[in-house]
């Protein structure tokens, strides 16, 4: 894309000049090394938004946590297999508090506006769809499905309720995802033809092996409800407490990891998504009866589209990675790159390119006199930092699912957007498995 069609495409994307320019003149002037970034807009409630858990383990736990931070939010009621979890629940939140095994409990009362579901994927479908079609609003754990047959069902029952539908991959909210997605659109990094990321892990828990509570048992856990929808099995609790390493109630490494990289990478592009997915891998490792790799590496094609240039991903994620506990998302264009955090963006552009046309056209805009005469030279490497305080992604994330609730408004990563991130994720378990290259169609949302 030449610069001047890059700037029609600017003006595509609705970024008018003016607000281009009062976005602090991004790079091209900027001269200091480090910018902090800030949130503005605090939003004040003005209805109280009642809150019931489906899933209270380790993120549902999380999530209502944040989202009770927020005011003018209650939680209601509490939905967990697991006796422990409902005890622990009604020991953080207040003996007040409605338990149950059982979701449509959950969905029948009237009480509740709104429900967190922390189950395991192989839930999230039909929970999000009952809830939904029950006229409750929904905050759905990553992937948003379990599998891509299911998808349009969830779409579908968005549609038909006129709820609003929140996936939860907080890092999109984050003020590191927007300034990156301001960078991109203004050019900072010319055109992009290559993005990167990765997971590093480690540990046990790291790599899901999680404890097993000693009390676990069939009269702890209410196994049938749990395997309802799926294969019947004898109890298990490395099924349960385990589940992400097995294929029935998990997808993997891709769909619990990369599907992150997915959405924060399609925020950021405004990309729908690759048209050609493969993944390679292998259990190397952590082979504790597990059904998925500890290895994977995934490879994406993304065709040139209204939004964007054509361009490719590379993704890995490796639970026996010596240097461990490290993640990143890299955008690299024709100009320099960009290194993605929630809270920072490092932005290195290549020497001399504040040079070109783009850069001067910019200052331009900015008022800034374009003449021969030398001048001072903004550094080749910038950090836009959260200031600090900065209560972060996932607050940020709640803070939009409210608003959105109490406004009747949208939200970004609703089910069209949190289908798009969760297919390539959820079709690299495919290409691994059946050892093939999957096409699909990211406009149709449909395997070709
Ligand atoms: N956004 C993030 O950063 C993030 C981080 C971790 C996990 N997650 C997602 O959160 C979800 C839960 O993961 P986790 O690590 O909290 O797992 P977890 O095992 O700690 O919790 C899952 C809970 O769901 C309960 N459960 C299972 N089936 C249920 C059903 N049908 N009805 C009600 N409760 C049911 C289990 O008893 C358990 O307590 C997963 O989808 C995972 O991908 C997201």
């Amino acid at each position: 894309m030449g610069d001047k069609n890059r700037r029609q495409f600017i003006k595509k994307l609705g970024l008018a000049t003016a607000s281009v320019a009062a976005a602090g003149s991004a790079f091209s002037t900027e001269n200091r090394a480090i910018t902090y970034l800030k949130r503005a807009n605090p939003l004040t409630p003005s209805k109280t938004v009642n809150i019931a858990l489906i899933g209270a383990g380790g993120m549902g736990v999380e999530d209502t946590k944040t989202c009770l931070q927020h005011e003018g939010t209650r939680l209601v009621a509490a939905c967990d297999l697991y006796k422990g979890r409902l005890t622990a629940a009604k020991e953080r939140w207040g003996n007040d508090i409605f338990t149950t095994s059982d979701y449509k409990e959950i969905l029948s009362r009237k009480d509740v506006d709104a429900v967190i579901i922390g189950t395991p994927d192989h839930w999230h479908k039909q929970i999000s769809v009952d809830a939904l079609l029950a006229g409750k609003h929904a905050y759905c754990e990553k992937p948003m499905v379990h599998s891509v047959k299911e998808g349009h069902e969830v779409i579908n029952a968005w549609k038909k309720s006129g709820k609003v539908f929140m996936v939860g991959s907080q890092g999109l909210s984050s003020l590191g995802n927007e300034k990156a997605q301001q960078l991109l659109a203004e050019g900072a990094i010319g055109d992009i033809n290559y993005a990167e990321g990765f997971w590093a892990r480690h540990s046990p828990t790291g790599a899901w092996q999680y404890p097993i509570p000693e009390d676990a048992s069939p009269e702890t856990v209410d196994w049938k409800r749990y395997l309802s929808n799926t294969t019947q099995r004898p109890f298990d609790p490395l099924r349960f407490f385990r589940w992400r390493n097995y294929r029935d109630y998990g997808t993997g490494m891709s769909g619990d990891l990369f599907v992150h990289l997915f959405s924060s990478l399609h925020f950021i592009t405004r990309s729908m998504g690759p048209t050609k997915i493969s993944a390679m891998g292998g259990l190397r490792y952590w082979k504790d009866g597990r059904e998925v790799p500890d290895v994977l590496l995934g490879m994406f094609d993304y065709p040139e589209t209204e939004a964007h240039p054509g361009f490719n991903l590379s993704l890995r994620c490796n639970f026996v990675d010596g240097t461990s506990g490290t993640t990143y998302l890299r955008i690299v264009g024709s100009k320099g790159s960009m290194d993605v955090k929630w809270e920072e963006v490092v932005l290195k552009r290549n020497s001399g390119s504040d040079e070109d046309d783009f850069a001067k056209a910019k200052a331009k805009e900015a008022g800034e006199m374009v003449s021969s005469r030398k001048k001072m030279v903004p550094p080749n490497e910038i950090s836009y930092k959260a200031e600090d305080g900065y209560l972060g992604a996932h607050y940020d994330h709640f803070a939009n699912w409210l608003n959105a609730i109490r406004t009747g408004g949208s939200v970004v990563e609703d089910p069209v957007f949190g289908f798009r991130a969760a297919a390539p994720a959820l079709l690299c378990n495919d290409s691994y498995f059946q050892n093939t290259f999957i096409n699909w169609d990211p406009v149709e949302m449909k395997v070709r």
